[in-house]
């Protein structure tokens, strides 16, 4: 692996075959499962201001979908570790959404045994995404409660962080068409498991309340749940019913693409607390522990 320099590849880069390059070279083969089956597993981290938030965190993730997934990278954690510094390094970004991912490659032509292909890594780094923007965000999201079903977890495991979207991106456009931001789906009870790209949350009578199976378990959830302990509000963590969703006091989204944002409405209807007070003190305690160097890991430019 050779070295990259900082800014060599000013805006983002990525990490392919073994070499780092700019974004515009970065390829992969349209025959990869990756791309043809979905048969890929991946993870995000991010970081902000020139460190890694919780980087350990998200690796220990990746490395358990892939066992789970029987995909295998050529790389240690310590290399992997290194890789993904490299990308930001040399994209010479601060705040940034960094992509490891990992696919099954492309079995022999017409070959149908996935033990035959040659599992693909690459990695990249880009400016930080958010799932809504600040001004977005400021003016209230509006939350649309899809009657889509999320793909069942005995069909695919949501704990693997996995491409199988068509669910979440149909019930995108439903939101859309109907003037909501963005939303979320349940599972065959009923029960809300997540949408594209976060968790969900909701305060009752100063309860946190989130789902307990169904979904990926994401590391800004995880952040939000060790922030309520530490800030001793009381956290429940099993099936929420829709109806429940909508008698909510407050609702908020977590993800690594912008940590805890609140919800101002539920298709359409305003909820009692935006900004709600339990979703403002974790917003605040989110940023505030990015400080905090048990979870930074700041890029060396
Ligand atoms: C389907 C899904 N659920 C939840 C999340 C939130 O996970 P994290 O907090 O690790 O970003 C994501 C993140 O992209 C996701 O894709």
């Amino acid at each position: 692996m050779r070295a990259v320099q900082t800014g060599q590849f000013e805006g983002g880069s990525a990490f392919v075959d073994g070499e780092f390059v700019p974004l515009s070279e970065a390829k992969i083969s349209m025959f990869d499962w990756g791309f043809t089956r979905s048969d890929v597993t991946y993870d995000v981290a991010t970081t902000w201001q020139g460190a890694f938030f919780r980087l350990d965190a998200h690796m220990d993730r990746f490395f358990a979908s892939l066992q789970k997934m029987r995909l295998a990278i050529p790389y240690s954690r310590a290399e992997l570790r290194e890789i993904l510094h490299g990308v930001v390094r040399a994209g010479g970004l601060q705040d940034a959404y960094v992509a490891m991912v990992c696919t099954r490659g492309v079995p022999p032509r017409g070959a149908r045994d996935p033990r035959l292909a040659q599992n693909r890594f690459y990695a990249y780094a880009l400016p930080y995404v958010w799932i809504a923007s600040r001004e977005k965000q400021l003016a209230g999201l509006d939350l649309h409660i899809s009657e889509r079903q999320r793909i069942p977890a005995t069909s695919v495991d949501p704990t693997v962080k996995n491409y199988h979207w068509m669910d979440l991106v149909q019930s995108l456009y439903d939101a859309y068409d109907q003037g909501r931001d963005t939303s979320c789906v349940v599972d065959a009870a009923g029960n809300i498991t997540e949408g594209p790209g976060f968790n969900v949350f909701m305060v009752k009578n100063g309860v946190v309340h989130t789902a307990d199976s169904g979904v990926l378990e994401g590391i800004s959830r995880r952040t939000a749940i060790e922030l309520c302990e530490r800030l001793q509000i009381p956290v429940h963590i099993a099936p929420v019913p829709s109806a429940a969703l909508r008698a909510a006091d407050e609702v908020f989204l977590t993800s690594s693409g912008g940590g805890i944002l609140p919800i101002a409405r539920l298709d359409g209807v305003a909820l009692p607390d935006f900004p709600g007070p339990v979703a403002g003190r974790l917003y605040d305690a989110y940023w505030a522990i990015h400080e905090e160097a048990q979870y930074r890991d700041p890029v060396a430019y």
